[in-house]
Parts: C-alpha cells; sequence; structure tokens
C-alpha cells in the first residue's frame, strides 16, 4: 500500500520489518531509529535530531543488530526495508554501547550538582538507562580544561562539558544560516569553538539560544 510522505507528499511504500520480535509497518526507506522510536522501542542516541537531513553517526550509542550484515551497525543511518529483522539489545550492542558512553563519560567532568544541565541532561539519562556510573571505573578521566567564554550577554560556552555531537554546530549553520559554533583542532584536541577562537561576544552571535536547545549536557546553557 503507498501513503503520502508527511514531508514531500510523495506516495511511499509501506514495508513490514521486525525490531526485537515486535511487527512493525513502516515508510519504507524511513530511518530505523525513528521508526524504532515511534513504535515504542527506544535506542539510545545522542548526535541526531529529527530535523537533520544526514546523519552525523558521531556517538555511536544507536547501535544495533541487522539479520544479514555482519558487523553492528548505526540506527541514526540505516534505512528501513521489507523483511529487515533488526535486533536492538543484543550482549554484543551492549557491550559496544557501554564502551562508546564511558568514553563520554570520561571525557565529561562529573560535577553535576554544580551545572545548569543537572537532572535535564541527556548523559544522566543514558548513564541511568545503561545502569552506568559517572565516573568511570575502567578509563582515566580525559577531561580537558579550557576556559569557560562568559562573554555573551545570553549565552554560557563551557566546552569542557561538550560531547562533540554536533549538534550545535549543524544548528548554528543550517536553522540560523550564521556558522558560527564549528569544530576545530584536530584529534584529542578537536572541539567545538569560533573562527580563531574567538569570544562568543566578538563572532556576531544573535543570541537566538537554538545551540543551547539542542546541546545535549550542560556545555551551551542560556544565561537566564
Ligand atoms: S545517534 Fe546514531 S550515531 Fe549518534
Amino acid at each position: 500500500m503507498c501513503v503520502p510522505c508527511e514531508l514531500c507528499g510523495v506516495n511511499k511504500e509501506k514495508i513490514s520489518l521486525t525490531i526485537d520480535g515486535k511487527m512493525i509497518r513502516a515508510e519504507e526507506g524511513a530511518r530505523l531509529l525513528w521508526v524504532a522510536l515511534d513504535n515504542g522501542i527506544y535506542i539510545p542516541n545522542l548526535c541526531i535530531l529529527r530535523s537533520m537531513e544526514m546523519a552525523p553517526a558521531a556517538c555511536r550509542l544507536c547501535l544495533v543488530e541487522i539479520d544479514g550484515k555482519s558487523e553492528p551497525v548505526t540506527a541514526c543511518t540505516e534505512e528501513v526495508f521489507e523483511g529487515m529483522t533488526v535486533r536492538t539489545a543484543t550482549p554484543g550492542v551492549l557491550r559496544l554501547r557501554r564502551r562508546a558512553i564511558e568514553l563520554l563519560v570520561a571525557s565529561h567532568p562529573t560535577n553535576c550538582p554544580s551545572c545548569g544541565k543537572n537532572r535535564s541532561c541527556q548523559l544522566q539519562s543514558l548513564a541511568r538507562h545503561l545502569k552506568l556510573k559517572l565516573k568511570p571505573d575502567r578509563l582515566r578521566p580525559l577531561v580537558q580544561e579550557l576556559p569557560i567564554d562568559r562573554s555573551h550577554p545570553a549565552l554560557l560556552f563551557d566546552s569542557n562539558k561538550c560531547l562533540l555531537c554536533g549538534r550545535c554546530v549543524w544548528v548554528c549553520k543550517e536553522r540560523t544560516g550564521l556558522g558560527i559554533l564549528q569544530f576545530t583542532h584536530r584529534g584529542f584536541e578537536t572541539r567545538v569553538s569560533t573562527f580563531m577562537d574567538k569570544p562568543l561576544a566578538e563572532t556576531g552571535c544573535t543570541g537566538c539560544l537554538e545551540c543551547a536547545r539542542v546541546c545535549p549536557v550542560g556545555a551551551l546553557l542560556p544565561k537566564q
């Protein structure tokens, strides 16, 4: 059966797939992550937003197993197809997810009570979901000590808390057209910053706070 796509109005074929044993009908080519979430099957995720056309696949938390594929794949990049069989919580997938989140936790400060995002932080929720402590046991903490940018009247930017998910970079470019926030430096030094590491107040940032709205942790916070 064909149904009009919500976005483009073009008729799309409906297909059947199975996720964790549950039979689901979905639009052919829809992204597996959204199909699962819309059908009440939680797959951890951090770096994607519904409005993104291309998934950055940066956090690696949404790994799943698909029959016929030799390796786990990211649900945010996979399109659903007829007869697809997906398993979201196999021991292998859970192990990889735990590793991915341990790495994020190791590079994130853990003074949560003093953070403006405490209790609404996605990293806290994910750690809780995966039954992980926010202080890594196995990994040496990798927290950087970068200066906090308090220059902007509306926005506070603490890049020590940044998980490099890239949501703010995307929203700053695609939503506001400004492209003020960007990835800078390389390797372990990679961070989100501004051109030439200028303070936000000197960049033409309008203070729309879209970046703070999509930041999963307390790296970008409204001052109010
Ligand atoms: S949500 Fe899929 S890799 Fe981040």
